[in-house]
């Protein structure tokens, strides 16, 4: 097996082992849109840096990344149409290949967005990722949304300094979910135009529950229409009342979409167990690796 960047030839085989990924995705996992418009791969590979292993003349693999700067860390951004492989040794000689060349430039965290299949994940394991986040989505029918006794639900203005208090409270419980490392600022916090729409849940008229539901733009892998929930929470003596529960029922009917979906650090247990429990598959896995100098 030999490993090289791909030609310019090289990239329509390419483009059609992203299309059977996520084909084989959506025949394993709900909420996968597995239709792949070979054009716009080929477009979006034309200009990046790709590797691809080759056996018997044949391309068994790629591997490519997007580096993303991120205030004094940047990140190697491998999405689930960045990669394929056929077996481990395969991915190994690829990520060879290619990290190199992103840690001359500094990047020492490299992410890798995995469908949640087990031999796709285990393969990264192998080569020192561990799982780190989650994206589940789940869809309709959505039970009604009833608040729970004594709160109302409803879709509210954006107040950008009420949403920073309650967007903190994701940043605590990751920080001692136990990952012990900040959150990304996330742009959307305390922006002064709203990035979505945004859901409450209010207590004796205070604002104690958030839930931002925000549009996807047409991307691979993402049901058309699915909308992303983010930001969720809760004030701490609120928790443990089924508001988040009924918060995200309520968002996921207003919003009449047939999917709805979320991310969520696979530390922050009470996240996981929420997510999972409202009936949230997992559908995609985020592994990390940081490299140590
Ligand atoms: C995750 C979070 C949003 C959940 O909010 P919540 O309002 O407590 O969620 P719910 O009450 O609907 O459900 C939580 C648990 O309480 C249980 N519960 C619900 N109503 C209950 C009741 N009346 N009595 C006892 N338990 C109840 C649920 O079954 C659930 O159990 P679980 O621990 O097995 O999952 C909240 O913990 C939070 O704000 N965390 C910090 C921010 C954060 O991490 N957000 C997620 C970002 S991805």
């Amino acid at each position: 097996m030999q490993v090289a960047r791909a030609r310019p030839e090289d990239l329509a085989a390419v483009a059609s082992r992203i299309t059977a990924t996520f084909a084989t995705a959506a025949q394993a996992l709900a909420h996968v849109d597995g239709s792949v418009d070979p054009t716009r791969v080929l477009q979006s590979l034309g200009g990046a840096h790709v590797w691809v292993a080759r056996r018997g003349g044949e391309i068994v693999g790629h591997l490519t990344a997007s580096l993303v700067p991120r205030g004094p860390r940047s990140e190697a951004w491998i999405s689930p149409d960045a990669w394929s492989c056929d077996d481990v040794d395969d991915l190994a000689a690829l990520y060879a290949s290619a990290a190199p060349a992103w840690l001359a430039e500094g990047v020492r965290d490299h992410v890798v967005w995995s469908f949640d299949l087990p031999a796709w994940t285990e393969a990264w394991g192998e080569l020192g990722f561990a799982r780190e986040l989650y994206r589940g989505a789940r869809s309709a029918p959505f039970a009604p949304g009833e608040a729970p006794p004594d709160y109302r639900l409803r879709r509210a203005r954006w107040d950008p300094v009420v949403a920073a208090r309650l967007s903190a409270l994701v940043d605590e419980a990751e920080e001692s979910a136990p990952v012990f490392r900040p959150r990304e600022a996330d742009p959307d916090d305390g922006s002064a135009e709203a990035p979505g729409h945004w859901y409450v849940a209010e207590s004796a008229g205070r604002v104690v529950a958030q839930c931002l539901a925000i549009a996807y733009p047409r991307t691979l892998g993402i049901p058309p229409g699915a909308v992303h929930l983010s930001a969720l929470a809760v004030t701490p003596p609120h928790r443990r009342h089924g508001v988040a529960r009924s918060l995200v029922a309520y968002t996921a009917r207003r919003e009449r979409v047939a999917v709805v979906d979320a991310t969520w650090r696979s530390a922050n247990r009470p996240a996981h167990r929420f997510w999972v429990g409202a009936g949230f598959a997992p559908v995609a896995v985020g592994l990390r690796r940081q490299i140590l100098v």
